[in-house]
């Protein structure tokens, strides 16, 4: 399986969380297949990938709190969308210590709205809810976390991930289940980075903003492994989901784990080493901090992809971090960052073709 041009041209899609990290990528990719996106999220800052790839000229977007149930429905109803995305969220875990509540009503009850108004929409046939590889309850073992194990959560931000599974495992089996009813999946990325990600408390935006500044980068938790992996092999494994789903295959509605190779699964020291050896300078220091727990090791298990749906990552991570490297030096220059991020996404989607069709194992 591709991602197919022809299942997206003229497709209306609705992606919530348009104006963050992943969903503006999303857009785009999903602008360029032919699709007529709508966007719904927080208004868009200026700061931010959505602005820089001027994606309010290429997709409607309505500022929507998902938090407001009344907003939501209509927004959605509105819309009227055959598939859906939903990435809006509060992500940031060490933000979800100082703000819990807004973090578990954004994530958990926020995706209760979106799933609730999908209910009416007639012709809807795939909804796509994005939660976390940090769903699982994480057991700090080596190996990675599969499909069927548990989810729970110690920070606010992976609970609250951990429970919106719980909600899309509810709906799915309460509401999603029947003939005429659109098909449901959720799906678990690991570590997204790429080009454009300009959130605080993130290691890769946190370096990046250190090096463009001649600052000194600093990181609490040199050891630290995470599946790290670029934006597109996540996305690009969420459109082949919402295609199975639209084209009403049951099997798809179930959870998808979407990560790196297992040697891809690196510490942190690794990317701040190899990022700053890429743009050619720049120091580090490492300031621990004990006062707001995170995960130690956290895997992924990515065989269900692989053998049932022929995703596999195109990319190493060595790949991933020259690639931010090289758009972050183009937006230090000024570059249009709407063609520089196309050309990203043009050799991606080709990368992505010949690893799905060659079967090629990195
Ligand atoms: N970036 C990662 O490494 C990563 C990894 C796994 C899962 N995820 C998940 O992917 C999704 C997107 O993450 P991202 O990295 O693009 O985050 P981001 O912070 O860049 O974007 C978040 C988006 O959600 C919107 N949003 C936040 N609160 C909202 C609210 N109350 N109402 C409406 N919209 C709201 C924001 O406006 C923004 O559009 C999230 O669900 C996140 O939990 C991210």
């Amino acid at each position: 399986m591709l991602v197919d041009p022809s299942h997206w041209s003229g497709r209306r899609v609705l992606v919530t969380g348009d104006t963050g990290f992943k969903g503006a990528w999303l857009s785009l990719w999903l602008q360029e297949l032919g699709a007529e996106v709508t966007g719904l999220a927080l208004p868009a800052e200026d700061h931010s990938l959505y602005t820089q790839l001027g994606l309010k000229e290429l997709i409607t977007h309505t500022d929507v709190d998902i938090r407001d149930q009344d907003a939501v429905d209509h927004a959605i109803l509105s819309a009227a969308p055959q598939t859906v995305f939903h990435l809006a969220a509060q992500p940031i875990v060490r933000l979800s210590y100082d703000e819990p509540r807004e973090t578990f009503a954004t994530n958990v009850q926020g995706t209760v709205n979106v799933l609730d108004a999908c209910r009416r929409v007639q012709g809807l046939k795939a909804i796509v809810a994005i939660t976390s590889d940090k769903c699982y309850e994480n057991r700090e073992w080596i190996w990675p976390y599969r499909e069927n194990d548990p989810v729970g959560g110690h920070d606010p931000y992976s609970a609250s991930k951990g429970a919106a599974e719980l909600v899309v495992a509810s709906y799915q089996s309460s509401f999603f289940h029947t003939e005429e009813a659109p098909l449901l999946a959720s799906v678990r990325a690991g570590n997204v980075i790429g080009g454009g990600d300009w959130a605080s408390d993130r290691l890769v935006p946190d370096i990046i903003r250190a090096l463009a500044a001649e600052e000194t980068v600093v990181i609490r938790s040199p050891q630290a492994v995470r599946p790290w992996q670029h934006v597109l092999e996540a996305l690009g494994g969420y459109l082949l989901i919402a295609q199975g789903l639209a084209e009403g295959d049951r099997k798809f509605a179930s959870p998808w784990n979407f990560g790196p190779s297992s040697q891809d699964s690196s510490p942190v020291l690794h990317i701040v080493e190899r990022l700053l050896s890429l743009w050619g300078g720049g120091n580090f220091e490492i300031k621990g901090d004990q006062t707001k727990h995170e995960a130690h090791t956290l895997k992924l298990d990515c065989s269900k992809a692989h053998s049932q749906l022929g995703w596999r990552p195109a990319f190493t991570l060595s790949d991933t971090l020259e690639w931010i490297v090289d758009w972050h030096k183009a937006y230090a220059k000024g570059d249009d960052m709407r063609a520089v991020s196309r050309r990203q996404l043009q050799q991606y989607r080709a990368l992505m073709d010949k690893a799905l069709t060659e079967g090629t194992e990195l």
